[in-house]
């Protein structure tokens, strides 16, 4: 099971009962209307948490809904949840707020963000802010859940927030929301939830795993309500997943690229000012990214994923193949879009143009162009430095590996979490197998200038998911860096599409 009994709990117990009668009056302005909404906020999801000052949710309702009015066709049993979490870095997150609906907790700002690598904060032209805004002003319930992260520590230093903690608190938030169905409004059966990086991929683990009982142990632990947890759909941006496989997949994206440039954090402050680290690869990285790349077709073509039309998507030794075109062809759809609607794409040396028509593209050319912001291994770094090592920590252990390539090549030895750990946190594992009730619907889109982690990793997910009979809008989005929540329109389209 893996649990040992060293970590206690906040010893007072929790009621799961949803109580109606405490909520504040909150408003907001959107779009030069206000709103007013119900809100219930700190509610602790689980009878017996780890961690109250992050296992607590926080519930928004259209006050409109109290006064029998139907907004966006929707009414008070009818109204879809939206479920949107605040995770980045697999930090430890709070629920989101109305207020502070802006903010994704930015990854780096608490202790044990950590190294050269942690990605720069939400870019400012960021737009997170209005998702649950937006949700509301569409008849959306909002309920975000906060969740533990890889950080976390109790009183007694025992880390409270390493993998699967955080997936499993999402998972204890929708039971808290189906265990309360009839006093809680809106369609259990119609919770989306919704993420950005990190975030994406509890969002993608949370729509691909549901009521598998591999998580059983552990919202029994929390005292977590004892019903399913699966959900009705997903919202991911940028999801940083597949992470046993995201070190080959960086690198076929970026062997050759022998400069990375990655943010600078400070270590102290944890915040992550506006400076850059450029460097070259060292010799032994250029042979670590060499034997990373070779790996990547082996695993590609073990996956047996298919176009369209049923070709299946191959890669010969040197990562040329069908896929590679298939991915370009993500790339070439997404500049398509953006020339559709008048971006001007003439100095994009990268693209062949004609005629109003994206006609080909140049990969390396695009690769070269966003370039390289990990050096090798991008996830499962020998010297544990990730977030990744860090997630995959223990109670006691902060930071393990997760992939043999790094654990056998760590020169100082440094330990391997262990297979079922990694297996809950890698949806791929679980999509449509027996005993799991994987989401129906996905929403998935990632920017064509984020080297956060490869295009690769993105395409076999929505591939995946497509050959197994799923309904999955995946998309890059052209010139988004690693960011989310900027499609806002396009995507409550898409939820009230398939909502109704
Ligand atoms: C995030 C970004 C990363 O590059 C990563 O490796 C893990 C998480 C994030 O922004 O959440």
């Amino acid at each position: 099971m893996g649990i040992s009994p060293i970590v206690k709990g906040v010893q007072e117990t929790f009621p799961l009962e949803f109580d109606a009668n405490r909520y504040t009056i909150q408003s907001f302005t959107f779009e030069n209307k206000e709103y007013k909404v119900r809100a219930f906020e700190n509610i602790i999801y689980v009878a017996n948490p780890i961690d109250t000052a992050y296992q607590k949710m926080n519930i928004y309702i259209p006050e409109g809904y109290f006064h029998n009015e139907s907004i966006n066709g929707y009414s008070i049993e009818s109204a879809p949840i939206f479920f949107p979490n605040g995770i980045g870095g697999y930090m430890p997150a709070q629920p989101k707020t109305l207020n502070d609906a802006g903010k994704r907790d930015i990854f780096g700002q608490l202790p044990g963000g950590n190294t050269h690598r942690t990605p720069p904060p939400l870019a400012g032209n960021m737009k997170e802010g209005s998702a649950i805004h937006y949700a509301l002003s569409k008849g959306y319930i909002v309920a975000s859940a906060g969740a533990r992260g890889r950080s976390l520590k109790n009183a007694d230093g025992i880390f409270t927030g390493k993998a699967p903690a955080g997936l499993v608190d999402l998972k204890a938030a929708v039971c808290y929301l189906r265990y309360n169905d009839k006093k809680i409004p809106g369609n259990k059966e119609r919770i989306i939830s919704n993420g950005t990086s990190a975030g994406g991929a509890m969002s993608l683990l949370l729509g691909a795993t549901g009521d598998n009982l591999d998580y059983k142990p552990y919202l029994e632990e929390i005292g977590a309500a004892n019903v399913p947890d699966h959900i009705f759909a997903v919202s991911a941006y940028c999801p940083i997943t597949d992470l046993d496989h995201a070190d080959c997949a960086y690198e076929w994206q970026f062997n050759g690229i022998n400069t990375y440039e990655a943010q600078m954090m400070d270590m102290i402050s944890g915040i992550t000012p506006n400076k850059t680290t450029s460097d070259q690869l060292s010799e032994k990285q250029i042979e670590v990214s060499n034997q990373l790349k070779v790996q990547f077709p082996i695993y590609l073509n073990s996956l047996n994923i298919k176009d369209e039309k049923g070709n299946t998507l191959l890669l010969d030794e040197q990562g040329f193949g069908n896929f590679r075109d298939y991915v370009g062809s993500y790339v070439i759809q997404a500049a398509q879009k953006a020339l559709d609607a008048g971006k001007d794409l003439s100095n994009v040396s990268w693209l062949t143009i004609q005629n109003g028509k994206v006609t080909g593209l140049d990969f390396e050319g695009c690769i070269r162009n966003m370039k390289r912001m990990k050096s090798p291994p991008a996830f499962d770094t020998f010297d544990l430095s990730a977030p990744e090592n860090h997630l995959f920590g223990t109670e006691a252990i902060n930071a393990q590996h997760f992939t043999e390539y790094s654990y056998k090549n760590d020169p100082t030895k440094g330990p391997l979490a262990a297979e079922t750990i990694i297996k809950m946190m890698n949806p791929l594992y679980y999509i449509g197998t027996p005993n799991t009730n994987t989401s129906q619907f996905w929403h998935i889109r990632y920017g064509t200038i984020d080297n956060n982690t490869s295009f690769a990793i993105e395409v076999i997910v929505a591939t995946l998911l497509k050959n197994k009979g799923y309904e999955v809008d995946f998309e890059l989005a052209w010139n988004r860096p690693h960011m989310g929540d900027y499609d806002l329109g396009e995507l409550f389209d898409w939820m009230d599409k398939v909502c109704k």
